[in-house]
């Protein structure tokens, strides 16, 4: 009940009363007192105008006492004229002669002793007088009139009029003004109520939808009935939600964005709070702390107690006290580089951190590879260039004095210098197909016509360790598009390994057969074979079975390195088996229409 009397109707129509009422009554008050004034002037003007008419006669009689019939001729004259006022003729305390119907009192028990003293003194007076009489108060307007003689004055005249049909005039004047006031108050209260609802209507509406989007439910629109300022301001309200709605939907858009970017990113994220507090995790860091995401708890440390230690809060922030930088850590053999850095809030205050799990692994192998390489490179030419320098050195002391000796030492040299040239020729070869820098020339050529012409070439050598080499073909010739000295290199190889790495009287196979639009070579050998534990590696850099051997044999680790290159260029594939003891079978397969 009180809340409703806060309400703006209510305060309204209490103004509008109070205002209605203000009015009425102020002017109420001034017409009644107008009235009232102008009557008794009205009045006053009446008594004088009776007085007129009688003091010139009274003023003839210097004895009023003895002149009794005559006076009361006088005021039957009066009557007779219309005039209602009570007139009394006294001379000292006793009346003379009067209109009233009882004559038979003192002067001082009608007239007021105020103006009877006044008329004494010769002083016309007037008064208005309450009288007391059974039926209740009697208002009455009293005014006396000395009358002047020549000898003095002789009496006086004392006129009393009624008020009684005044101030009813004025009590109905006064009921009307109620009754006109009750009415105006009650239109004012229908008005008010009316005005007030138009008003308030309005600015309930939007109190009570703006309570609905509060709550989240954004799509709240009031209607805008007017142009005034209410209308203004639901039609503000509208362009708010509007725009609300518009803020709303963009920043849901740039966080599911940013959600989609952090759950897809190949790179683990966690954002943790500085109260230990896990606020995101992307599925990726799950994976690498094999967490699901049931598992997942909201503390930080029980999260990462499977990551080494120097990723636990303390240890992190004590070793970082900016909250960024990097650590390399290991964790089921995938080698990772976290990133942290710290996330502020809308003050710029250190909220958290976030840490960003890349896997380097892949990174680490090839910078291992990088370093081996170099290492080997080294090594290699190093391994040539002391056995020359010494040579070269011995030969220099001249404590080699015979002919046959120094042409072997410096046959030796030769040989490592040719051993060099190999290995930086081959060197170059590859870094060229690293850098893309050497295109192949593609042409129409026949398969068999190569392999035939590498195996002619190689006789030499198979015939000095009594190999057999023997070659099948299904066809007479396979023509194909590829690079025939490049090729050649590859063949050329795989042949001479076969040799190298099969002991005399061994057998080499060739074989050389079309399959749907490929080329399939095979080169079986009955050599050493290579463990399984090499096979994965053998097509690397510089790798080796046995160092000792392959150096021995003139090689320098890059032949198969270099074949695997030139086969792939040709879209090709290359493929090794062997088993140790038995044998090897190498496999290329290259597509012929390149
Ligand atoms: N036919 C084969 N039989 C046995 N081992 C082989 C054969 N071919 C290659 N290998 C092994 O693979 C290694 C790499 O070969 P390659 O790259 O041609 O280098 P290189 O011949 O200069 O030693 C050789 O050192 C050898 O240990
Ligand atoms: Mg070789």
């Amino acid at each position: 009940m009180i809340t409703m009397f806060k309400s703006i109707r209510w305060k309204f129509v209490t103004i509008f009363i109070m205002l209605v009422l203000i009015a009425i009554v102020i002017s109420g008050v001034f017409i009644i007192e107008f009235f009232d004034q102008y009557n008794k002037e009205q009045n006053e003007l009446r008594l004088d105008a009776l007085s007129a008419l009688m003091l010139p006669d009274l003023q003839l009689y210097s004895d009023l006492g003895a002149s009794r019939d005559k006076i009361n001729k006088l005021i039957e004259n009066q009557e007779a004229l219309g005039f209602r006022e009570e007139i009394f003729v006294m001379q000292n305390t006793r009346i003379i002669a009067t209109s009233s119907t009882n004559p038979d009192i003192r002067a001082d028990q009608v007239g007021d002793p105020d103006l009877l003293i006044s008329g004494m003194m010769g002083i016309e007076k007037k008064k208005i007088i309450n009288l007391q009489d059974q039926s209740g108060t009697l208002r009455v307007m009293d005014k006396v009139y000395p009358i002047k003689t020549k000898d003095g004055i002789s009496g006086l005249l004392y006129l009393r009029y009624n008020l009684e049909e005044t101030d009813s005039t004025i009590k109905k004047a006064k009921m009307i003004i109620l009754q006109s006031t009750v009415l105006a108050l009650s239109i004012t209260i229908v008005l008010g109520v009316i005005i007030a609802q138009s008003i308030t209507g309005p600015i309930n509406d939007v109190t009570e939808k703006a309570f609905k989007m509060a709550r989240g439910d954004f799509d709240q629109y009031v209607e805008v009935k007017s142009d005034d300022e209410i209308g203004k301001l639901a039609e503000m309200f509208n362009h708010l939600t509007r725009k609300l709605k518009l803020s709303l939907n963009e920043i849901s858009r740039e966080k599911n964005k940013l959600e989609a970017i952090v759950n897809n990113m190949a790179d683990g994220l966690i954002a943790v709070t500085k109260l230990r507090e896990v606020l995101h995790i992307n599925p990726r860091a799950l994976d690498i702390l094999r967490a699901n995401d049931a598992k997942v708890t909201k503390d930080y440390d029980t999260l990462v107690d499977v990551l080494p230690e120097v990723l636990h809060f303390d240890v992190l922030i004590n070793r970082h006290p900016e909250w960024n930088g990097n650590e390399v850590v290991e964790l089921n053999g995938v080698t990772y580089r976290v990133r942290f850095e710290p996330f502020a809030n809308e003050k710029g205050e250190k909220e958290g951190f976030i840490l960003i799990f890349q896997d380097i692994t892949e990174h680490q192998r090839l910078e291992n590879m990088r370093r081996d390489f170099v290492a080997n490179v080294s090594h290699e030419l190093k391994t040539p260039l002391t056995s020359i320098k010494s040579y070269t050195e011995t030969l220099m002391d001249g404590m080699v004095d015979d002919h046959e000796t120094t042409q072997q030492f410096l046959s030796v040299i030769n040989d490592e210098a040719d051993r060099m040239g190999r290995l930086v020729r081959d060197l170059l070869q590859l870094s060229n197909y690293d850098s893309s820098r050497s295109s192949l020339e593609v042409e129409v050529n026949d398969w068999v016509t190569l392999v035939k012409t590498v195996i002619n070439k190689m006789n030499v050598h198979v015939k000095s360790k009594s190999q057999q080499i023997s070659l099948v073909s299904d066809k007479e010739s396979i023509r194909a598009y590829f690079d025939y000295d490049r090729m050649e290199q590859v063949i050329t190889n795989l042949i001479s390994n076969a040799i190298k790495y099969t002991p005399e009287s061994g057998k080499i196979k060739l074989m050389v057969i079309e399959e749907s639009d490929n080329v399939v070579i095979k080169i079986t050998d009955t050599g050493f074979g290579i463990g399984s534990e090499h096979l994965s590696q053998i097509f690397d850099r510089f790798y080796r079975v046995d160092k000792a051997r392959s150096r021995e044999q003139g090689g320098t680790g890059l032949g198969l390195a270099i074949a695997k290159e030139i086969v792939e260029l040709h879209h090709g594939y290359i493929d090794i088996e062997s088993e140790v003891g038995t044998g090897t079978t190498v496999k290329l397969r290259v597509p012929t229409g390149f």
